[in-house]
């Protein structure tokens, strides 16, 4: 269904990353218009193309409640901003407090000073923890043990404590793993340092770099290594205007959503999509497991299809793979 944002003005927290570039430029095609902040610690000004930026840091609360009352006619507040390396967030604790908790806080803040009463947040498999319970459900007890996961999870009790208070309409999403590309390949996946495994295979794949590490084939899966569920970018940009259509129609004022495919690959099965798509082997070496990762994660995804009306559908694992590789050639070429 393509439902039209009526030129509605769209507040894209973190819109200049990777999810945060596909988000507005699927609100763009949607007739709205995002409005990118970022602080563009991780994000490129290159991927900002479908409207204004403003640069901020959400931990900044003055500079924060300033942007929004340069923006004070906006409704609707898409967060996407956060450190999200989980590895880091184990050494640096109060810097994922610091970026993510406190500038969630800084942006609640500004949103009800402005009058921004519509929120969509990107949340995370991470708050689930480890569990046996498989396909995850939402309603599964929320135990992270990563900093970033346990983060995201003060965030989550945050935004239903403002909802509680004050009225504040909102969707939390829980991402599961974000994958692909645009298929036009003029956005895509551009982390520094990057640790995920798609963009890693891809490389290693190509050529360009040292053997790719496979972290673990010890776990306790069918073939040892880890399970997740990859949904394309894409789909995910797309389930937001699902939301923004959702909270428009007041069907619904608050509800937490996994966005995930209801399916999982191990490793080695990605890996062996990558050679069918490539017609490129990737050299691996088994190394040890990472530390902070879970061996299963896949979403229970039929919440997403009740709530909003949301199925994937640029989520199948060759699309994946075949955008993702797309994207990257033209960076590496
Ligand atoms: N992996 C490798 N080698 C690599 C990179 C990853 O073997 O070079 C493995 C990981 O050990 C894991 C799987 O591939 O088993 C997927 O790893 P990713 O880093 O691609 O994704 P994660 O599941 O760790 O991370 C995802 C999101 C993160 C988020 C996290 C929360 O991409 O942003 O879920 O669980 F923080």
């Amino acid at each position: 269904m393509h439902y039209n944002l009526n030129n509605n003005p769209v507040i894209v927290v973190g819109g200049a990353g990777y999810i945060g570039a596909h988000v507005c430029k699927t609100i763009a095609k949607h007739g709205g218009r995002p409005i990118v902040f970022d602080n563009f610690s991780a994000g490129h000004k290159h991927a900002i193309k479908w409207g204004p930026h403003v640069e901020v840091d959400l931990r900044d609360r003055k500079a924060t409640q300033k942007a929004f009352e340069t923006h004070s006619d906006v409704k609707t507040v898409i967060h996407l901003a956060s450190s999200i390396e989980v590895g880091i967030g184990e050494k640096y604790p109060s810097e994922f407090y610091d970026n993510n908790v406190s500038g969630a806080l800084n942006l609640l803040m500004a949103m009800k000073y402005t009058g921004a009463d519509r929120l969509i947040f990107s949340s995370t498999c991470a708050t689930y923890g480890e569990t046996q319970n498989m396909p995850l459900l939402e309603t599964e007890v929320q135990n992270p043990f990563s900093v970033y996961g346990k983060t995201k999870l003060a965030i989550e009790h945050m935004i239903q404590s403002y909802h509680k208070a004050y009225g504040m309409k909102y969707v939390t999403f829980r991402y599961f793993n974000a994958s692909g590309a645009d298929a036009s390949g003029e956005i895509g996946e551009e982390h520094d340092p990057e640790t995920h495994l798609i963009p890693n295979a891809l490389k290693a794949a190509a050529g360009l770099g040292p053997k790719m590490k496979l972290f673990g084939a010890d776990y306790d899966t069918p073939d040892g290594t880890c399970i997740r569920d990859y949904i394309h970018v894409t789909d995910i940009a797309l389930a937001h205007i699902d939301a923004i259509r959702t909270l428009d129609e007041g069907a619904t004022t608050h509800a937490e959503v996994n966005i995930g495919t209801g399916e999982g690959y191990s490793v080695l099965e990605i890996l062996t999509m990558i050679q069918k798509v490539t017609g490129l082997p990737v050299p691996y070496d088994i190394s040890p497991r990472r530390e902070g990762d879970l061996t299963q994660l896949y979403a229970d995804a039929t919440n997403a299809k009740k709530v909003l009306g949301f199925s994937p559908q640029h989520s199948d694992l060759e699309n994946i793979i075949k955008t993702a590789w797309n994207f990257h050639r033209k960076q590496w070429e």
